[in-house]
């Protein structure tokens, strides 16, 4: 099949389920207020069927790919070329196709720091952070954390040996280390991020209720339509400082849109119209 040259410029996310993504919607948005004519698809792939997918999509006006869920880690080999902070986390999130290439980065760890630090307004210099869960998620955002000069970065995850392999490939970077949920390090957290994926599969893990003060900030990268099951915990807890991953979200969104379209939209009204509060 050619390509139709007088075809909308595509964009899309492939995921495996993809039903839930809000990705849709929030690229909608961003179009209708920078106008930009584009479209943006929900495209449901399962893992053996990427890379053909992938192909068939750059053949017909595709221009740029979300990617999530399950396919961040496997898609980093259809690229020809990786971005460093894709290639340093092993992870892909956008993917953009130019002139027959597949050039793939990773937005997750900027968007996070920018609902933390712009929208959130919180100083990550000198902090301390734990992060539980040492999958993908937690490989795309422990480079941008660590380049915030936090005090320390802990990575608790059920299997430890997961969390150490992340931990010792970011050693150079920063303040890094891993261990079980059963043995966090004591003392004061300034913020935890729930990176696991057990609140998607309706799951609880022992989330560590010692590692929790009043003031700490509990951030769950997951989100949905209801409190996700960590912001329960923590509000349970007693924090008052809590935040699912709307904002990571949208501000993701926001980075891949810019490196497509070379124009940034505002994420302040697309936050407002999709967010629900934590
Ligand atoms: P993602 O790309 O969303 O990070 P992933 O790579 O499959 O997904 O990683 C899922 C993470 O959630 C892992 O850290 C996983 O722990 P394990 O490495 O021990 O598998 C964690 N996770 C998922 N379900 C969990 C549960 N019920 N309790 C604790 N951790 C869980």
């Amino acid at each position: 099949m050619t390509a139709d040259t007088n075809a909308v410029d595509r964009y899309g996310v492939m995921g495996y389920p993809v039903a839930h993504s809000r990705s849709p919607v929030i690229h909608r948005l961003f179009a209708h207020q920078t106008g930009q004519n584009m479209q943006y698809e929900l495209l449901q792939v399962q893992p053996d069927k990427l890379e053909q997918a992938v192909r068939q999509f750059q053949r017909t006006a595709g221009r740029g790919l979300n990617v999530t869920a399950p396919h961040k880690s496997s898609i980093c080999q259809l690229a020809d070329q990786l971005s460093e902070r894709a290639s340093t986390a092993g992870s892909v999130n956008t993917l953009v196709f130019q002139d027959g290439d597949i050039f793939g980065d990773n937005t997750d760890g900027i968007g996070l720091l920018r609902d933390l630090v712009v929208n959130r307004s919180l100083n990550l210099e000198g902090v301390s952070v734990l992060i539980l869960g040492a999958g993908g998620a937690t490989r795309g955002i422990v480079g941008p954390l660590l380049e915030m000069e936090p005090e320390r970065l802990v990575i608790a995850n059920r299997t430890v040996r997961k969390a150490e392999i992340i931990s010792d490939h970011f050693a150079r970077s920063g303040p890094v280390s891993a261990c079980g949920f059963d043995t966090i390090p004591d003392g004061h957290w300034d913020l935890i991020i729930n990176a696991t994926s057990a609140g998607l599969k309706g799951e609880t893990p022992p989330y560590p209720d010692t590692a929790l003060s009043d003031d700490t900030f509990c951030y769950d990268l997951s989100y949905g339509l209801k409190r996700t099951p960590f912001c329960q915990w923590a509000r349970e807890q007693g924090a008052t400082r809590v935040a699912s991953g709307w904002g990571m979200l949208v501000e993701q969104a926001a980075e891949s849109f810019h490196i497509w379209r070379g124009v940034r939209p505002d994420t302040r009204p697309v936050l407002k119209q999709i967010a629900v509060s934590a």
